[in-house]
């Protein structure tokens, strides 16, 4: 076992270094990445604490960083798939344990928010939806990051660890439905993540049985038929809050005066990932084929 004045379990600090001990230019962009919310947070210091509710802001702030890097995770595998960047894999778990150091940062700030009574804030978790449905994912999050590590892999079993990862779908309904409430008036944003989260769950079980890879063709129909789904789903949510027709609402699909609609922001995220695989085929097509071999294990 490595004792902490191990070098080896020293190393094991260095995020930045692989399994192998070299340096990762695709881990350290990655700690960079994980690490620009929380840059962003002090360099906005001076407007954050001149608003008028500064916690509530920071609470914001790290929900919704949190869900980003949440999409990130599960966008990892997909574009694994897409770009032939096997590497990427190396990253996800860490991007997984940002997502959960983020929504830890969320429940302190909502702590702090509560004066630091414990009481309360179990108490106001307990008596609102939205936040019962928060914390419901929260523990969902706690044990995907527990279990996030080589011991627990080996410990469970390579099938029960990835059956128990499956959560991870009801950690992202649950957190959808945790920013849709909380949002009380335009919903936009929101739509359009439901509409991006939406398209990984849908490419993850269309390539079950391709290899992890879709052609461009099925990326096509995908990013049609999500975007047609987040548009559905949009009329329906409005028409049932606002009490009209959603098939009214549909009708002001094409209508840019009020803004772009979720629906079409959706489908433009769609085909920039048809591109993206158009590109990376046309290349890999150019390449001899020892060195394709060698991008796709890169
Ligand atoms: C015990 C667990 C949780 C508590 C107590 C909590 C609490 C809160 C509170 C108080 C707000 C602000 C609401 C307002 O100002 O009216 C908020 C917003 C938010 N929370 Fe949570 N939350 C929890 C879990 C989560 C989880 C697991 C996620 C997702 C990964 C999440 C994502 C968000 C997002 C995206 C927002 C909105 C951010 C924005 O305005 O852009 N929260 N949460």
């Amino acid at each position: 076992m490595a004792s902490v004045s191990d070098p080896a379990s020293k190393s094991a600090w260095k995020i930045w270094r692989d399994r192998r001990g070299r340096f990762s230019p695709l881990r350290l962009a990655t700690l960079l990445l994980l690490l620009f919310p929380l840059a962003k947070t002090v360099y906005d210091a001076h407007l954050i604490m001149g608003g008028a509710r500064p916690i509530n802001d920071m609470i914001h702030r790290a929900g919704f960083w949190a869900l980003i890097f949440l999409g990130l995770t599960l966008a990892v595998t997909p574009f694994r798939g897409i770009m032939r960047y096997g590497a990427l894999i190396d990253v996800r778990r860490m991007i997984g344990v940002g997502t959960f150091c983020y929504i830890a940062v969320h429940l302190a700030l909502f702590v702090a928010d509560q004066r630091f009574d414990v009481a309360a804030a179990v108490h106001e978790i307990t008596h609102r939806v939205y936040l019962t449905i928060g914390a419901v994912a929260w523990l969902g999050l706690a044990v995907l990051a527990a279990t996030s590590n080589d011991a627990m892999v080996r410990r469970l079993g390579g099938l029960r660890w990835r059956r128990l990862h499956q959560i991870v779908y009801a950690v992202v309904l649950l957190a959808l439905i945790h920013y849709f409430q909380q949002t009380k008036a335009d919903v936009t944003v929101p739509t359009f993540a439901a509409g991006l989260f939406l398209w990984l769950m849908s490419y993850r079980f269309a390539s079950r049985r391709q290899d992890d890879n879709l052609s461009a063709l099925r990326l096509l129909a995908l990013a049609v038929a999500v975007s047609a789904l987040t548009f559905a789903g949009e009329a329906i949510g409005i028409g049932f809050a606002f009490h009209v027709s959603p098939l009214r609402v549909l009708t002001t699909a094409f209508d840019f005066r009020a803004g772009i609609r979720p629906g079409w922001e959706v489908l433009g995220a769609g085909l920039c990932v048809v591109v993206l695989d158009l590109i990376r085929s046309y290349w890999l097509r150019r390449l001899p084929r020892t060195n394709v071999r060698a991008a796709a294990a890169e």
